[in-house]
């Protein structure tokens, strides 16, 4: 099943001004994401963690864990991890998802994170990380295998010894069945916001259309989403060096399939 390419509706009949990804939405980002429970997430994610490496979630020990998180966006993730004891740096390529996350960082005087504008293919840092972490189809942003090759070479040149890489993908099943049937309409502070989904099947690409009306302008974001398989992408980890400890389908803690709609992959650099 694939849907058809439907644009959000021509809203108040305006021409849209076409921005990048995560630049006018990045201050509606929280709201548009308000349904997901980061919390819970966060509590999955250091399941995973202990089922890899469980030294890395005990409390005691958390203030001397350096965790990074890729693509870490308004930084809903990586601040309930800073306020868990962990010390974080959080990445993202978006300046304008990063002034959200500092900003929230500064109303909860958190002063254990620190966010850092870069590509995810490109970045430079001279710490090594006990943690690493990639969330959220952040993954399914960077188109071809070939850059998923790319980065987890990256990754596993920045982990510690023993260290966890857990990222995630959307799969095709969710672009199929439920991502494709998305439309969203909101509106916050002024803003009105207008999100659609549509799934090219022949070319693998989820595309989300954003429109964004404010002050009078009419903005329009084209979001696209790489689909890759569950065998393709354990191929270029493997090569690149990790372990896998597990795929994981639709949070559980059971096998992923390739009808699984979420995969979170948990890797250790451990020989
Ligand atoms: C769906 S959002 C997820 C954000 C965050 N992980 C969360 O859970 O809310 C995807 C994020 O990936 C970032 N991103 C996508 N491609 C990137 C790249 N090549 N380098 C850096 N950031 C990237 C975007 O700026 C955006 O903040």
């Amino acid at each position: 099943m694939s849907s058809k390419l439907t644009r959000p509706s021509d809203l108040f009949g305006m021409k849209a001004i076409k921005v990048p990804p995560y630049t006018k939405s990045a201050a509606i980002y929280d709201h548009m994401m308000r349904i997901v429970n980061y919390p819970g997430w966060v509590r999955y994610l250091l399941n995973l963690i202990k089922i890899a490496n469980r030294s890395l979630v005990q409390r005691s020990s958390r203030p001397n864990l350096q965790l990074l998180e890729l693509a870490c966006g308004t930084g809903n993730m990586s601040l309930i991890l800073a306020k868990k004891g962990y010390r974080v740096i959080g990445i993202d390529g978006s300046s304008e998802m990063l002034y959200i996350a500092n900003s929230k960082a500064k109303r909860m005087h958190l002063s254990s994170i620190q966010f850092i504008e870069s590509d995810i293919l490109s970045f430079k840092t001279d710490s090594k990380f006990d943690i690493v972490l990639c969330c959220y189809d952040s993954l399914n942003y960077l188109e071809g295998i070939n850059s998923l090759g790319i980065l987890f070479n990256k990754v596993n040149q920045c982990l510690k010894p023993n260290g966890v890489f857990i990222f995630d993908l959307s799969m095709e099943n969710n672009s199929l069945y439920d991502a494709s049937m998305f439309d969203q309409k909101g509106k916050q502070n002024g803003t009105f916001y207008h999100r659609k989904s549509y799934y090219e099947q022949s070319s693998k690409t989820h595309k989300t259309y954003i429109r964004i009306f404010r002050n009078g302008e009419l903005f329009e974001e084209v979001h696209s989403e790489y689909i890759y398989t569950l065998s393709e992408v354990r191929e270029r980890y493997l090569s690149a060096g990790f372990k896998e400890i597990g795929a994981f389908g639709d949070f559980t803690y059971l096998p992923a399939t390739e009808k699984s709609d979420r995969i979170h992959f948990v890797l250790t650099n451990k020989q």
